[in-house]
């Protein structure tokens, strides 16, 4: 899709490579027991061993007899979330396979492993980069920290959708546009996979709000899923080629969705062509019959009554299931096994990390995420000299913030000040508790930080903390030269706040390496490039889902159920709460632009420290779609790197479509005066909407404007395309 290739991360995939061993290239050489197939392997197996293979928390099946080990899996999509550190871990936690599941089933703790995995920044920062080879590096990254601490299974990426800023799991996610959401997805997949370490890409679908989420129904039509909610999975699929699919916990039109042919055997198989695993989250499943006829292999957690005891037997023995779907099962499971080298013993090669090199890639990653949001009076950079004195202010300012819940990553941090303080060996640098004592300061960081969010619940609101806003207004008045950095896993609400100072960053859930990142971005040791993967609203009222009262999801009984139904002596299905998906299609840039709404900034906005000017649009057709060129130099005297971004606005249609949507991206580095054609490849599609009827992608006769620009709002370059005859294709 992307035509160009960036060429630092193609440095980084090497190194990781090299560092880490390539898992064909290490382990072919010495494999440690014969080569068997997976149909070998299942003839084999008794029906009690077949069994065992579908069900699993963190480590699951195995064949002792045959000497076949567990299959091993950890959180999650930032990094490996293994055990808190023994100082902070609660007495009871931590039980011989590393994890606690509270009664309600939530997940408290990391797989018990004594060792570290890098902290990356949240995938929210890596949408941000708009850089696909920077997503193939971090699933790469991953990958090999997995295989050295001997997990052959990955619960990421995540690739639900920012439907609207107080989703609590945002950060995990990749915000607001299915092809940027599913490219990037489809990247880190198979850039983790390449190290014989499944992905998992979850939560299989239209899963995006978290409060409730056992008891929710996302009520969404078919338009709707295929060209949003499930089209970056539909990518995870064809173009990742993604091991596992984790369905959500949540149901859709009113059936659990793990217990649906429709989603699973229809669209997930038969209409993608999907040949792997599909496993549930941790309380998906309730009843083995309905999952099995669904097409659910795996079940995991709390749904181990599901799969993982004698009901699943029973109805072997009485032949209400056949041996032919058992069978069907085990055997995508065993090809899970084989694929990440469990069947022949490649799984016990667990090449050594080389942690120096992960963490620079971690700091390089998180700087690249980074969008500057404003910057008047050429605020940034600050060149790095003695003499200069920095105050710092803010809770963020000695603190490195992370998402909670099961994308959490246990690694000590670098926070901003420890980051600032590297950064500017030779400047003062102080904590302002009052806005008087940062008044004479060359520069004012404000550190601002977000309520707590993560796994299980969505926040009220998408503030900044209380008081930080009336903070920042005071800390302006006191000196001008005022920059706020935001550490965010979501789209924060800057309305409050922007006018006051001179320069905005959004650093993220920036990972271990934030501070250090922060102080590259400050200093100008790295020149931003991040684009905003949402559109950042003036109110929350701006958004589809709060505008339409869609959200927080409706309570359609009498009363709220609270935890009923969740804890294991009482597990049931229960249809609680409706999310209703009436925006259709319009959800983020393609609701702001439908409704004539002026964002506060727009979807893929980001500054630069130098300028750059794109000029001579072209299209080409060819073989794979169409082919989008454009010279873009930079103008600057920086060397820097902007993301060109191509979108489709169609004509007049037979049906409501968005007023434009994003097509293809690249992004490009550039050093001063130096000017390069780029060409962006748009798949067959890219014209089409998803025809409900035909079930198919039907392009319309007409006129169609390719407009390109850096920005869902900043498109200088259009040209048209004209279609004479309506066609379809059968794919997106
Ligand atoms: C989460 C998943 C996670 C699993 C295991 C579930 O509650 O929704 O994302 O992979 O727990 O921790």
């Amino acid at each position: 899709m992307n035509k160009l290739i960036n060429y630092s991360w193609l440095i980084s995939i090497l190194f990781l490579g090299l560092t880490s061993t390539l898992f064909s290239a290490e382990t072919e050489k010495k494999p440690s027991s014969p080569s068997r197939t997976v149909d070998e392997v299942l003839k084999q197996l008794t029906v009690d061993e077949k069994i065992a293979l579908l069900w699993g928390d963190f480590e699951s099946g195995g064949v002792p007899r045959l000497g076949i080990p567990s299959l091993m899996a950890a959180d999650g999509p930032v990094g490996i979330r293994l055990k808190k550190p023994e100082t902070q871990a609660k007495p009871d936690q931590n039980k011989k396979k590393g994890v606690t599941a509270d009664d309600d089933g939530e997940v408290t703790e990391g797989a018990a492993i004594n060792a570290t995995a890098t902290a990356l920044p949240a995938t929210l920062s890596l949408a941000a980069t708009f850089d696909v080879a920077a997503a193939e590096c971090y699933g790469q990254l991953i990958g090999a920290e997995a295989r050295a601490l001997g997990f052959q299974v990955m619960f990421g990426p995540g690739l639900n959708m920012m439907r609207d800023p107080r989703g609590g799991r945002n950060y995990e996610y990749m915000g607001e546009d299915p092809l940027l959401t599913g490219l990037m997805g489809a990247s880190y997949i198979r850039g983790m996979q390449r190290q014989g370490v499944s992905a998992t890409a979850k939560h299989y679908y239209a899963n995006e709000c978290d409060r409730q989420r056992h008891f929710t129904s996302s009520n969404l039509d078919d338009r709707t899923a295929s060209e949003i909610y499930a089209l970056p999975f539909e990518l995870a699929v064809r173009e990742g080629g993604v091991w596992i699919i984790m369905t959500g916990n949540n149901l859709v039109n009113g059936n659990y969705i793990t217990q649906n042919p429709d989603e699973l055997d229809g669209r997930l198989r038969q209409r993608w062509g999907f040949d792997g695993v599909v496993l549930t989250d941790w309380r998906a499943a309730y009843t083995p019959l309905e999952s099995i006829r669904a097409g659910t292999d795996m079940t995991t957690g709390l749904c181990k009554y599901v799969y993982g005891d004698e009901d699943l037997k029973k109805l072997v023995a009485d032949g209400t299931v056949t041996m032919a779907q058992l069978d069907t099962m085990a055997k995508r499971v065993l090809t899970l096994y084989q694929r990440t080298g469990l069947l022949d013993g490649k799984a016990a090669a667990k090449p050594s990390i080389d942690t120096a090199a992960h963490a620079a890639t971690a700091r390089a990653l998180a700087s690249e995420g980074m969008v500057l949001l404003k910057n008047e009076n050429n605020l940034l950079p600050l060149t790095p000299r003695s003499g200069l004195t920095i105050a710092l202010a803010g809770q963020g300012a000695q603190w490195a913030d992370a998402g909670t819940g099961s994308g959490r990553v246990n690694t000590p941090r670098i926070s901003p000040m420890e980051g600032l303080r590297a950064a500017y060996p030779e400047a003062t640098i102080t904590i302002a508790k009052t806005p008087d004592q940062a008044a004479k300061a060359d520069l004012v960081i404000f550190c601002a930080t977000m309520p707590p969010s993560g796994e299980g619940d969505d926040p009220e609101s998408h503030d900044l903390r209380p008081g930080q806003s009336e903070l920042i207004h005071a800390f302006a008045q006191a000196n001008p030269k005022l920059l706020v950095v935001v550490q965010n896993g979501t789209a924060a609400n800057a309305m409050p706040w922007v006018d006051a100072p001179q320069a905005v960053l959004f650093a993220w859930f920036g990972g271990q390496a934030v501070g250090q990142a922060i102080g590259d971005i400050v200093s100008g040791a790295v020149n931003p490039s991040g684009h905003l993967p949402f559109t950042l609203g003036r109110r929350i009222d701006d958004y589809p889902a709060a505008a339409l009262k869609l959200w927080p999801a409706r309570l359609i009984l009498d009363k709220d159920p609270g935890k009923a139904g969740l804890t294991k002596a009482n597990r049931r299905t229960l249809n609680a709460y409706a999310a209703d998906y009436k925006e259709g299609v319009f959800m983020g840039y393609r609701w702001f632009d439908q409704q004539k709404i002026e964002p506060l900034f727009p979807f893929g906005f980001g500054l630069s420290y130098t300028t750059f000017s794109l000029t001579d649009l072209k299209t080409t057709d060819n073989d794979q779609g169409m082919g989008v060129t454009c010279t873009v130099a930079n103008t600057g005297k920086r060397a820097g790197a902007q993301v060109i971004q191509v979108y489709v606005a169609p004509p007049k249609s037979s049906v409501d479509r968005p007023v434009r949507e994003l097509k293809g991206f690249a992004r490009v580095e550039l050093n001063p005066g130096e000017s390069r054609a780029v060409t962006v490849q748009l798949r067959p599609s890219a014209l089409a909407y998803y025809d409900i009827s035909g079930k198919n992608w039907k392009i319309e006769a007409g006129e169609y404007q390719i407009e390109v620009g850096t920005s869902s709002r900043d498109l200088p370059l259009n040209t048209k395309v004209t279609v004479t005859t309506a066609r379809t294709v059968d794919r997106y």
